[in-house]
């Protein structure tokens, strides 16, 4: 398990979530991880628990010029990077007559913008070092129609879209660049939800062809995956970690 090792990776919303378990995932493949989030407490908390030399830096990417200015303080600290987890994200639950254009300049900013902006900030130094590897999470909800959500899915059809975009624009230069799409992954976006309305967790457990939620572990072991060489023929795909719940038929459980 030591497939990164020398690799500097770069995680986004490393706080907690997702983020989190991608950046331990990257760890224990031997990568020295740069996490970065606005919550210092819970970055120093798992960088606590990391082996290879790992930096926190805090950066609130909802900001004007956020993602920018993030890559500069990146490069600064470590001079060169060749993995990026573009992982940060907002869900952004509105019902269509509720959602105001603030709402929706501040989940594209997050979302699109900033995770834009700090890409192109620092994929001239993963071609510096020969190529590298991008990886963004977007999300089902860009291909299944959402309820509630049009504006973050519109963000994650931005990312899906973006995502092929720059595979082209870096491949002849080694970057490779891929999207995965989460499902229903039990983090603090659905704590709420699953603690406060009863019997939600198991009726949408239903909808998924593996019958279960997924854990952060889930879709860090694919980041690794596509952090690592051996997905070195693979650009400008979306890949659903979703255990059958975008494309695959699902039929409530028999109970005989
Ligand atoms: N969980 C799911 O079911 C699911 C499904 C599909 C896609 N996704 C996607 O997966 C990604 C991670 O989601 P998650 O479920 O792990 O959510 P989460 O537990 O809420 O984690 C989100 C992370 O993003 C960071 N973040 C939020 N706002 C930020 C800001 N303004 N500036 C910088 N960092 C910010 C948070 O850190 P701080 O609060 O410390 O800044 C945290 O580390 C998101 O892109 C989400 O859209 C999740």
């Amino acid at each position: 398990m030591n497939e990164l090792k020398g690799k500097v990776a770069v995680v986004t919303g490393a706080s907690r979530g997702i983020g989190e378990a991608s950046a331990r995932a990257l760890d224990a493949a031997g990568a020295r991880i740069v996490l970065t989030a606005r919550t210092v407490s819970d970055l120093n908390r798992v960088a606590g628990d990391l082996s290879n030399d790992p930096i926190t830096l805090e950066a609130d990417l909802s900001a004007p010029r956020a993602g920018s200015e993030l890559a500069e303080r990146i490069l600064a600290s470590v001079g060169g990077v060749d993995i990026l987890v573009n992982n940060a994200g907002i869900p952004m639950r509105r019902k269509p007559d509720e959602l105001t254009e603030e709402d929706f300049d501040r989940v594209f900013s997050i979302n699109v913008r900033s995770l834009l902006m700090l890409t192109l900030g620092l994929g001239p130094s993963m071609i510096a070092r020969g190529g590298g590897s991008v990886i963004n999470i977007s999300s089902i909800a860009s291909l299944r129609g959402p309820l509630g959500r049009v504006a973050y899915a519109g963000t994650k059809g931005a990312v899906d879209a973006m995502t092929r975009a720059l595979a082209a624009d870096w491949g002849p230069d080694g970057v490779r660049v891929n999207a995965l799409s989460p499902g229903l992954i039990v983090t603090s976006i659905w704590e709420a939800d699953r603690r406060d309305v009863p019997g939600l967790a198991e009726q949408l457990e239903e909808r998924i062809g593996l019958k279960r939620w997924g854990y952060g572990a889930d879709v860090a072991d694919v980041v690794v995956f596509f952090a690592s060489d051996a997905s070195r023929y693979v650009t400008g795909e979306v890949v659903a970690v979703d255990g059958g719940m975008a494309r695959v038929g699902s039929a409530p459980r028999r109970k005989d």
